[in-house]
């Protein structure tokens, strides 16, 4: 190994896809007089309502916000037990322990890191309200083995479909399964807003709690006051919070989304690269699809180092010039959810999964050339046995 063969320049673990068309799409709402919630975020949650199949979209500054708003109006409070994976972002337990409640983690599947349907029953007590099953980088979870489950002992399903744009089960968009979801536009995404997000649901009655929870539990946003003829009057109907998109923010995910499936064939591309690429690697697992027919969005590229430590690895990784991500260290082992939830159950895959679990760089704009280099390093870095 000599240092020629190490590229100057950092090869980062993730990029938004930013072309002219955006920044002309948020040039565009700037100089239109109208930057808060409006026209734009009303067209984003229609084209919402058509890519997931869901009747209602509301769109709000996060996904991290959507699921509190998720979490208040179904009214998960104290008392009440709320099942995730323990693989997941640390907001959604922390918006379960939040409004009092607590989560009980479960067990995933090694390969794809999802949700087992098999471990979930075995979590059910009379306590238990909800589940939330997280589309993990972007392959769908078992969402008919999760809903029978949720169907047989009343529960609410909530997907995080934080990684899920563009993700369909047997045929079915995540979000399109008569429960609420939850989408991210965190710039890592598949799609960005810069910061957004966006809950679908199929419950007129839920979407109107949400509009009003996501706004001060005023029923009419700023747009509908001001505009003309607007009744600028307001009553207050539950005490809400603030957690509205911007018009904004919104241009630039209609903006984005026009490009989703050019973005999403991209990262397919990339992702069977890598497939290729490292197959084979002793000290590595490479991520596996699920068995059933679906299409991943591949937000991630998630591989499993077994061959070595993971930060030896990662250090490697860093030598080389290459950026990596962790999603994420296990949501049951995080220093308060111990301290103050007291012991958790082990969870044997999730916890061998997290030792060795690295995302590798991935998005759009990257080359076969940056791929093919990343697998060389790995390889490398793999074989010494070491880092650097
Ligand atoms: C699985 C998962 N859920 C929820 C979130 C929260 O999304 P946001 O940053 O939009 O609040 C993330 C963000 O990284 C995530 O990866």
């Amino acid at each position: 190994m000599t240092d020629l063969e190490k590229r100057e320049t950092f090869l980062p673990f993730n990029r938004p896809t930013i072309a002219d068309e955006d920044v002309e799409a948020v040039a565009s709402c700037l100089r239109s007089g109208w930057i808060t919630t409006g026209p734009r975020c009303g067209e984003f949650e229609d084209l919402f309502r058509r890519l997931t199949g869901a009747s209602g979209a509301v769109s709000v500054s996060s996904a991290t916000a959507g699921m509190h708003l998720l979490l208040t109006a179904l009214g998960i409070g104290p008392g009440d037990e709320v099942i995730t994976p323990s693989l997941t972002f640390a907001s959604t337990v922390n918006q379960i322990v939040l409004r009092g409640a607590r989560p009980v983690f479960v067990d995933v599947e090694y390969g794809t890191l999802n949700l087992d349907p098999a471990r979930l029953e075995e979590a059910v007590t009379p306590r238990t309200k909800a589940v939330i099953p997280v589309h993990f980088a972007g392959a769908p979870a078992d969402m008919d083995g999760i809903l029978k489950i949720a169907e047989r002992h009343g529960l609410f399903v909530i997907e995080d479909a934080a990684h899920a744009l563009g993700t369909t089960y047997r045929g079915v968009h995540a979000g399109g399964f008569g429960v609420p979801a939850v989408f991210s536009f965190h710039p890592i995404k598949n799609i960005t807003t810069g910061e957004g997000g966006m809950i679908t649901v199929d419950d007129a009655a839920l979407e109107a709690k949400l509009r009003l929870l996501r706004f001060h539990g005023i029923a009419r946003d700023a747009w509908r006051r001001y505009g003309k003829g607007g009744d600028p009057s307001y009553d207050v109907f539950d005490p809400g919070y603030k957690y509205n998109l911007t018009d904004l923010q919104a241009a630039l995910g209609i903006s984005q989304l026009r490009r989703l499936g050019d973005f999403n064939r991209r990262r397919a591309s990339l992702a069977t690269r890598y497939l290729e690429g490292l197959a084979g690697v002793a000290g590595l697992d490479l991520p596996a699809v699920p068995p059933y027919p679906h299409e991943h969005s591949w937000h991630l590229f998630v591989v499993k180092v077994t061959g070595m430590e993971r930060e030896r690895f990662w250090a490697g990784l860093a030598d080389w010039n290459i950026g990596y991500g962790l999603h994420f260290p296990a949501a049951h082992l995080l220093d308060y959810v111990r301290g103050r939830l007291g012991p958790q159950a082990t969870l044997p895959e999730t916890e061998r999964a997290a030792r060795g679990i690295v995302s590798l760089p991935l998005y759009p704009a990257m080359t076969e050339g940056d791929v093919d280099y990343v697998c060389r390093a790995v390889r490398r870095i793999l074989a010494a046995g070491e880092g650097p």
